[in-house]
């Protein structure tokens, strides 16, 4: 299979605070020069941040690591497990398509995504809720034929029962997963032969289920919302302090340009013809505006943004200041030279 870059890609990629924390903890497990073993991890984390793996985020855990962009785009490009096209934003399907599964009806199953989803894997649904692949065997053969779902498995499938699944996720709701024909684990169909006595000591669900229950990140995005995992030797609380939230407050926003049209944001680092769309959208038009935000104001207008921390990150207040007082700023005057934009 041909796996290339997809076609259309963000402006830019940046780790929420957390993963980034997280990824610095990740590297310290390597020793000096070898951080390029780290690189695996870290792309991982950037996908479960957005979902997919951007030719952005490849190429910032490249510069991370000290890599070659090459060296990075090389793993990104060999490992299946890499999204490079834009998947779901509730889930992305993963059929199992292996001898048990197309035996036990993986077709069907299949057939439902088609319906359901898009008529081709790695397609969007036209809501851009759902995408789906078919996928070599994830080691659940006895439960024939399964779905991985986002990070859990759905087992013991039947075509009705899976769609009933896609409807319950496209309806907010975390169908638990596991078995899904009254199974309890991996058992025989008819019941189990041996062992019997464990029966009667059974909990609600098996270690699995009721893992991923107790959890219920199932289909959840790593978006830096969750106490970070850290190295053992780094310790919790340093982690913790860096999620404390900021309360969001929206900025001054605008019904359309004033008077006399709008500023060219493009002209503010970080900004490109996308982005700008997106500010004006949000009633964002002119360096004045983005000037005056609080620290309130930039966690509301930051989770409105593909990628979280950009703001700062990019010095777009310092820059409005200058450009709304009329002055230049380095990157405008570049800008402005080059004609980046025409
Ligand atoms: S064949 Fe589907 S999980 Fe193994």
């Amino acid at each position: 299979m041909l796996r290339r870059l997809h076609h259309e890609q963000p402006e830019s990629f940046e780790f929420t605070p957390a993963n980034k924390a997280w990824a610095e903890a990740q590297i310290t497990k390597y020793p000096e020069g070898r951080q390029a073993s780290a690189v695996i991890p870290l792309l991982w984390r950037a996908q479960e941040q957005e979902g997919w793996l951007t030719r952005p985020a490849i190429e910032y855990v490249a510069d991370m690591l000290g890599m070659a962009y090459i060296r990075a785009l090389e793993v990104a490009t060999f490992y299946f497990m890499f999204q490079l096209e834009p998947v779901g934003s509730v889930a992305h399907i993963q059929v199992c398509g292996t001898t048990t599964c197309m035996i036990c009806g993986a077709e069907n199953l299949m057939e439902i995504c088609k319906e359901k989803i898009a008529p081709k894997p790695h397609m969007l649904s036209a809501d851009g809720k759902f995408s789906w692949e078919e996928v070599e065997c994830l080691g659940a053969c006895s439960n024939a034929p399964m779905a991985q779902i986002g990070k859990d498995y759905y087992e013991d499938l039947t075509a009705e029962r899976f769609a009933e699944i896609l409807d319950e996720l496209a309806a907010g709701q975390v169908p638990v997963p596991g078995p899904q024909n009254g199974r309890y684990a991996a058992e025989p169909k008819s019941g189990l032969v041996a062992l019997t006595e464990f029966e009667s000591g059974r909990t609600q669900y098996n270690a699995s289920v009721a893992r991923a229950v107790e959890i219920g990140d199932g289909i959840k995005r790593i978006d830096g919302t969750e106490v970070p995992l850290r190295a053992p030797w780094q310790g919790k609380a340093e982690g913790a302090a860096q999620v404390a939230e900021i309360a969001e407050k929206e900025p001054a926003l605008l019904a359309a340009a004033r008077e006399g049209g709008a500023d060219d944001l493009k002209l503010l680092k970080g900004v490109g013809p996308k982005l700008e769309g997106t500010l004006n959208d949000l009633g964002i038009y002119h360096y004045d505006q983005i000037a005056a935000w609080t620290e309130a104001e930039i966690a509301w207008v930051d989770t409105r943004l593909a990628f979280k921390g950009r703001v700062e990150r990019d010095g777009w207040i310092e820059q409005a200041k200058k450009l709304a007082a009329g002055e230049e700023t380095e990157f405008s005057k570049r800008a402005k030279d080059d004609k980046i934009y025409d």
